[in-house]
């Protein structure tokens, strides 16, 4: 690697997102795009999707697939591998994003609430991994997964009562160590990214609250949130020869909120 470009270029590779509608996975679009990735996008509001598939291509001139997905149906994530392969090739970067995060006390929370965090947390982003490993390793192709985690999935929340997001970002940040173990003979380099609190749809509700909002900024050393955009370099780390021997750690984009 003797130029920048040579360690962060992802010209000639074709990046998968999940969760590509809104907030942090929009963000982890643009990431690959900026850095020269072909990008496909799924989420299940296709409007959305195709809105940011035409503007990644006139903003970047690379090519873009969008497919309507939800990433909890089996059948979907094998529609969306077929799409993707058929019109840009085997995608050799996965950025499992999509993710939800019900609250509710512990003691209350009903088993769908628990079902719905664990299917589109954990168990989708497995399903989604071992498709695109399997692809990868048949094609005798390296790769990389980065799996999108939380703080949450590292230490507990005394703000929110998350405990179906704590306990499937925690077992998702363990799977990424497990797969990242068993795919390293492949050149398949699994990672994942661990966002303290980042405004988006997702934590708009809670953010309203200015106490909450307070309260977040307090436990943060660097004594803000963080920006959507701020999970952009942390993408193109991961995905490019910059991090050729990084696999299998997680790394916290959170202001330090995870450090004392
Ligand atoms: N923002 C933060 O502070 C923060 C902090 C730590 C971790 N994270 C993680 O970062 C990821 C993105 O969160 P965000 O804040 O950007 O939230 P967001 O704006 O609510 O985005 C969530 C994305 O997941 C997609 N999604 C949810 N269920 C899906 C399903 N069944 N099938 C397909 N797509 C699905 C949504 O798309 P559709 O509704 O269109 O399907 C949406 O694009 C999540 O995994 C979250 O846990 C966020």
């Amino acid at each position: 690697m003797e130029t920048l470009h040579e360690l962060f270029s992802l010209t000639g590779h074709i990046g998968l997102v999940t969760g590509a509608s809104s907030g942090l996975g929009v963000e982890c679009a643009h990431a690959l795009a900026l850095a020269g990735a072909d990008v496909a996008l799924a989420a299940r509001r296709g409007e959305r999707l195709a809105r940011l598939a035409e503007e990644l291509a006139a903003r970047y001139g690379i090519k873009t697939v969008h497919v309507p997905t939800d990433i909890t149906s089996d059948d979907e994530l094998d529609r969306l591998i077929d799409a993707v392969q058929s019109k840009l090739g085997i995608p050799d970067i996965l950025v499992n994003n999509a993710g939800i995060s019900p609250t509710g006390r512990a003691e209350m929370l009903p088993r769908s609430t628990w079902d719905a965090a664990l299917a589109t947390n954990l168990t989708a982003p497995m399903m989604l991994a071992q498709r695109v490993a399997r692809s990868l390793i048949e094609a005798r192709k390296p790769g990389r997964i980065i799996n999108m985690v939380s703080i949450y999935g590292l230490v507990a929340s005394s703000i929110y009562r998350l405990s179906a997001y704590t306990a499937t970002k925690a077992g998702l940040a363990n799977l990424t160590r497990q797969l990242a173990v068993e795919w390293a003979p492949y050149g398949i380099l699994v990672n994942a990214i661990a966002p303290g609190w980042i405004p988006t749809e997702a934590t708009e509700a809670g953010m309203a609250k200015s106490h909450n909002r307070e309260r977040m900024e307090r436990a943060t050393p660097l004594g803000r949130l963080g920006q959507p955009q701020e999970i952009r370099g942390a993408v193109i780390y991961l995905a490019s020869a910059a991090s050729s021997y990084v696999t299998g750690t997680v790394l916290s984009i959170d202001g330090g909120y995870v450090a004392w």
